[in-house]
């Protein structure tokens, strides 16, 4: 049985990835903050779970005694733009101090969440393990600080790949366009944007969580031990790199 971590597992993607790998008989925890929303999850896919701040190093820390010795698989979920519910949060600043905010606010839910929590599980990741982290479209198309927090998601990626792969363990990006049926927008997804957004893809649909669950699910297998310092996109097409 494989021990599978996904940080964010309580909501959204992390939700669905979870749930492809209990259904598949693996050992599942998922991390998050809210701990009412990670334990209902938990009951509901049959995994366990750690409540837990990934953009904070003595909370990893301290969580470190509640995750499994040995590690297969690490799905570095957690994340998403941390301006959007915060768009009148920092109203006591000056217009410059709400920039820097937003970008350290960015920085801190999208790359510290994941560096983090890599390093502090690094020496439990079994040979030929895999780390699967969630990137975003927005790291080539633009969306600000979320979208170069992204694209530093990338680069790491490519210096962890190096790092680990005389293990045998890969290190891979999934990077989303518009996936509904998350808490990513807030409830603040409007009808017109929706439409741009599946306008954007060749499908003509917007992505569903367990569209991004089916790539990680795959990664993750022994088939793609030669995938390694890659990022795939899980979009429709809406990022062809044209
Ligand atoms: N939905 C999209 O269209 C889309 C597109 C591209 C990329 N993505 C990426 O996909 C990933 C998953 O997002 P989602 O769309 O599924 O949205 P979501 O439903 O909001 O899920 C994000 C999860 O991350 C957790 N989280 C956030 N910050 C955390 C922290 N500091 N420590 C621990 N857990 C934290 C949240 O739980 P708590 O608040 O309880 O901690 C939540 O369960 C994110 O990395 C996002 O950037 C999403």
């Amino acid at each position: 049985m494989r021990h599978v971590i996904v940080t964010g597992g309580g909501t959204g993607i992390g939700r669905a990835v979870g749930a492809w790998f209990a259904d598949h008989g693996d050992d599942v925890t998922i991390l998050g903050r809210r701990a009412d929303v990670l334990k209902r999850t938990a009951d509901e896919i049959g995994a366990t779970a750690v409540v837990c701040d990934l953009s904070a190093p003595q909370q990893i820390e301290s969580a470190l005694e509640q995750l499994p010795e040995r590690i297969d698989v690490l799905v570095n979920n957690a994340g998403g733009n941390a301006n959007v519910p915060q768009l009148d949060a920092h109203d006591d600043l000056t217009p410059l101090a709400q920039i820097a905010q937003g970008w350290r606010d960015n920085f801190d839910a999208n790359v510290l969440t994941a560096v983090l929590a890599t390093s502090a599980l690094e020496k439990r990741l079994q040979d030929d393990g895999r780390v699967i982290t969630i990137g975003s479209i927005a790291a080539r198309t633009g969306a600000g600080s979320y979208g170069a927090a992204k694209a530093a998601i990338e680069a790491w990626n490519v210096t962890i790949a190096a790092e680990f792969g005389a293990r045998g363990i890969t290190a891979n990006v999934v990077a989303p366009g518009l996936i509904v049926e998350t808490e990513f927008f807030r409830g603040r997804l409007s009808q017109e944007r929706r439409d741009r957004l599946v306008a954007a893809t060749r499908t003509g649909r917007a992505g569903t969580p367990e569209d991004v669950a089916a790539v990680v699910g795959f990664l993750a297998s022994p088939a793609a031990r030669h995938v390694t310092s890659q990022v795939v996109h899980v979009d429709g097409g809406a990022y062809s790199g044209l």
